[in-house]
């Protein structure tokens, strides 16, 4: 598929995937999120990729939510007949195991804050800004961000941002656990990769599996999900990365990962 609103590239295993409409500050319009959800595919069926980042093009947003203009004219049937934001929102979470990153280098509002807030973890820049504003315009969230926000910064502060439609910098993000980390605004992409790599270093199957498991901690209750731990961690016992992990640490070398 060929992209005209966002840019993809390779460097060794890490795909960067950058959002590209700056002039509507990254909005999420229907092709975007078509090109995402190719991009996404494609990142997950190469096995030469192991982690993925996300960002926004431009130095004002990561994206500025769904596209205000395409859904002004759109009819409710048409909404609730496509069951709109639906097919976007299942295809990126649930169908790609890898890891991957938001990298939220500006205006996070709205979809775009939902689209970050899909992302394994988010890093941040100083200039990073979040919110659900859709209230301002009427609606509410409909890409799982009232589910999400109020799971990773709890009600009292998620209803506050949703009722009000504010602005949430970068440090209080951190502050409220949203945002693993803030670096500065010039460093982040670089910051972003380098994590990226770290993570493509590991045994790529263990990466799945602790992804995997994290993610159940917000799907299960505690002692379905410390049982799913327990499974998943025996079943990398018996992989030739465990195996290969363990004798390297013994040997003090560096481990050569098979990913199985
Ligand atoms: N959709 C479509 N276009 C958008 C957009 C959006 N979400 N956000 C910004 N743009 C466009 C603007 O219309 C403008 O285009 P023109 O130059 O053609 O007029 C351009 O991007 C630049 O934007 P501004 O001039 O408004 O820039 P600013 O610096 O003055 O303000 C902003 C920045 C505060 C982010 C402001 O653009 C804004 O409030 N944007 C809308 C934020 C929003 O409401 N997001 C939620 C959308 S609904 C949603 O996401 C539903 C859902 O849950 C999935």
């Amino acid at each position: 598929m060929a992209y005209e609103t966002i840019l993809t590239e390779t460097r060794d295993a890490v795909t960067l995937i950058t959002l590209n409409r700056p002039k509507a500050l990254n909005a999420l319009n229907s092709q975007v999120l078509e090109e995402l959800i190719d991009a996404f595919a494609t990142f997950e069926a190469d096995d030469s990729q192991r982690c993925a980042v996300l960002t926004g093009s431009g130095d004002k947003a990561f994206a500025a939510g769904a596209d205000i203009k395409e859904m002004s004219e759109k009819p409710a049937a048409d909404f609730y007949l496509q069951d709109f934001f639906a097919r976007w929102t299942s295809e990126i979470v649930k169908k790609v195991r890898k890891p991957w990153i938001a990298a939220v280098n500006g205006f996070a509002l709205g979809g775009g804050c939902e689209l970050a807030m899909m992302a394994d973890f988010i890093l941040a820049s100083e200039n990073a800004k979040f919110g659900q504003p859709e209230i301002k315009l009427g609606v509410a969230p409909g890409m799982g961000g009232s589910q999400r926000l109020t799971r990773a910064i709890g009600k009292s502060k998620s209803m506050e941002m949703c009722l009000t439609g504010r602005m949430m910098g970068a440090e209080e993000a951190e502050r409220a656990n949203l945002v693993a980390r803030v670096v500065a605004h010039d460093e982040l992409l670089d910051e972003a990769m380098k994590t990226a790599a770290t993570i493509a270093g590991m045994p790529p199957m263990a990466a799945i599996a602790n992804k995997e498991m994290v993610n159940a901690a917000f799907e299960t209750g505690l002692d379905q999900g410390i049982i799913f731990e327990r499974r998943l961690f025996q079943i990398l016992t018996a992989s030739e990365d465990k195996k290969e992990g363990m004798e390297a640490f013994i040997e003090k070398r560096e481990g050569n990962w098979k990913g199985r």
